[in-house]
């Protein structure tokens, strides 16, 4: 894949697009059941290859097959169809969601749109759906505000599982969020690809959070692949002096995030916190660029 933006546009970002390229000649596969993990600075094209593949964004040149199926091909009724098999978790829960909308809406518009279940059974669906994310059904009735960053990115992996899927990319899905809890939503993500058999591209510019949850890791800079291999080779061996950049500006964790008990454990602690709300969130929400709702 090869991607450059815009280049004949003379709108909001034309300047800033005259001439790199986003993407370079890019190649790679992702496994049934894998989870491939993109790693790489800020700018280094990662977004864009992940919305690329599930054809959020135009490519410039190049191919991408999804289980045989040419997806840059499709025309809109097959994207449609096969959308219900991809999809795509983003970086800033608030921007990806409706604010005017209850949880209850916000996990039942997938379900509505591709008339999974009838009218009176969707609510429990909705329901479980929280459950699977260690939320309580209590929040289908509040709305995004009401939920810390935490719990919202929780509701939008609930609503990104609802239909399905076979393949999900996760985009940087912790940003803004603590240590524990980043820990923690990553671990939740990973027992939950395992249990549902998904295949996995997980975003992160953070190796320590890659290596809790990628089988194999492509590491990216400046729209190229420099290195790619399993994660326990890339970890103990890079081959790339980027790469060892990459490892050696990991903080170490003043604890184990293991030691501090389950997903399910730790997000109650979370729950009980975040009643007095969470001054960290407003600061992810006012920063983060708005993403909008998915186009099922
Ligand atoms: N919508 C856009 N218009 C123009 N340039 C963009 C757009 N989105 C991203 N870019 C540029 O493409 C490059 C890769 O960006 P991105 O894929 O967002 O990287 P990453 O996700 O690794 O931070 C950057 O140089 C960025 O400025
Ligand atoms: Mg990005």
């Amino acid at each position: 894949m090869t991607k450059y933006y815009g280049s004949s546009s003379r709108g909001l970002f034309s300047r800033r697009s005259a001439g790199a390229a986003a993407l370079k000649g890019v190649s790679l596969a992702v496994g049934a059941g894998e989870t491939l993990a993109v790693i790489g600075e800020s700018g280094s094209g990662k977004s864009t290859l992940g919305r690329i593949l599930l054809r959020l964004t135009p490519c410039t040149a190049g191919k991408v097959f999804f289980d045989g199926q040419d997806v840059l091909a499709l025309s809109e009724t097959d994207l449609r169809a096969l959308r219900r098999r991809m999809n795509y978790i983003f970086q800033n829960p608030f921007g990806a969601v409706n604010r005017r909308h209850t949880i209850e809406r916000v996990l039942a518009s997938p379900l509505k749109a591709y008339g999974l279940y009838p009218d009176g059974a969707r609510r429990e669906r909705c329901e479980e759906l929280l459950e699977m994310v260690h939320l309580s059904p209590a929040l289908l009735d509040r709305f995004p505000h009401e939920l810390s960053g935490g719990q919202l990115q929780r509701v939008v992996i609930a609503r990104a599982l609802a239909t399905g899927p076979d393949f999900v990319v996760a985009d940087e899905p912790t940003t803004g969020l603590d240590v524990i809890t980043s820990a923690k939503l990553v671990e939740l993500l990973k027992s939950l690809k395992a249990k549902l058999g998904l295949s996995l591209m997980f975003i992160s510019h953070d190796l320590r959070t890659v290596a809790q949850i990628a089988d194999r890791i492509v590491v990216m800079r400046k729209g190229e692949i420099v290195e790619t291999g399993t994660c326990s080779d890339i970890l103990a061996n890079p081959q790339h002096p980027y790469t060892q950049k990459l490892i050696d500006s990991v903080p170490r964790l003043p604890e184990s995030t293991r030691a501090v008990g389950s997903p399910a454990q730790v997000f109650a602690t979370e729950e009980r916190r975040e009643e007095a709300g969470a001054a960290i969130d407003v600061a992810m929400s006012a920063r983060g660029e708005r993403t909008g709702e998915p186009t099922w």
